[in-house]
């Protein structure tokens, strides 16, 4: 099974009266997700933010131009995507659901809602005790077999920037209490802290993907009955990299982090699914 996987992606309305910009952000948009669609997979996925301020231009724009080559797409909410309507709006423009689990017989992918309702000042994440307890069912089923989850915000002091309770899921958030009843392996994707990072603790790896507009990237993984490979795919045609200072200048809601891009170590990892042989960096 093959996975494609993108960071946040702040797709964005912008002022058609300033030269070049309208014309600047179709083209990184365009032809960033022309090269993530292009890419083989099972399943794309979106770690939130896909959307800058949720307006409804926003998000029908960029969900038709995701249904373009007919992918199997799913996005998990980002804070962002919630800035302007409710999740029940939201969802209605996206078709998407606020969270859902697939099991693909190898694995369990587990897809969570970690962001508040128009929530402009917190910008942290949250679960909420039903869907703490539903993620706590799905664990507890899964037996020894591997699981990922995707979210958009990260477990608190796990991945870089995840320390500040705005950067993570609330550190009230138990969500420890569950992961830890897993056994075998444990996968968590998240975006939000717009840097790329991996850490281990316990039996789960964490993987932090940078935002697309400080690094125009993607990552691919690779799922075979016993191993989990991903590799990171930077995006470097100029129809893609030559807008990004025009778009980074105007963008509201948005802080470029210079820093966004991590070491090798922190872009690609190997994982045995074997519960005895668990971790194995990519030379
Ligand atoms: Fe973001």
């Amino acid at each position: 099974m093959k996975l494609v996987i993108m960071g946040d992606l702040h797709y964005h309305d912008v002022d058609p009266g300033i030269p070049g910009l309208l014309v600047a952000r179709n083209l990184f948009y365009g032809n960033l997700l022309g090269r993530f669609l292009q890419t083989e997979g099972d399943l794309h996925i979106s770690l939130g933010d896909l959307t800058n301020a949720g307006s409804a231009t926003e998000l029908r724009e960029v969900s038709e131009m995701l249904r373009r080559k007919n992918r199997s797409f799913v996005h998990v909410l980002g804070n962002h995507d919630l800035y302007t309507r409710s999740k029940r709006e939201v969802l209605e423009i996206t078709g998407q659901q606020q969270y859902h689990m697939k099991d693909t017989g190898q694995c369990i992918l587990v897809f969570l809602d970690t962001a508040r309702e128009m929530d402009l000042v917190s910008g942290g994440g949250w679960l909420d005790e039903e869907q703490l307890g539903w993620l706590e069912a799905i664990v507890l089923a899964s037996g020894t077999k591997p699981m990922i989850i995707f979210a958009h915000h990260p477990v608190h002091n796990t991945t870089i920037g995840s320390d500040r309770i705005k950067g993570s899921l609330h550190p009230d958030v138990p969500i420890w209490d569950v992961l830890k009843l897993k056994k075998g392996t444990g996968i968590y994707f998240n975006g939000h802290a717009h840097a790329d990072s991996i850490v281990t603790q316990h039996n789960w790896t964490f993987i932090q993907i940078s935002a697309c507009l400080d690094q125009p990237a993607y990552r691919i993984v690779e799922l075979e009955k016993s191993r989990f490979q991903m590799t990171a795919v930077d995006v470097t045609d100029a129809g893609v990299v030559t807008h990004i200072p025009l778009l980074k200048h105007y963008i509201p809601y948005y802080y470029p982090n210079p820093d966004a891009r991590g070491t090798d170590a922190d872009r690609q990892i190997a994982i045995s699914l074997k519960p005895s042989k668990r971790l194995q960096k990519i030379d």
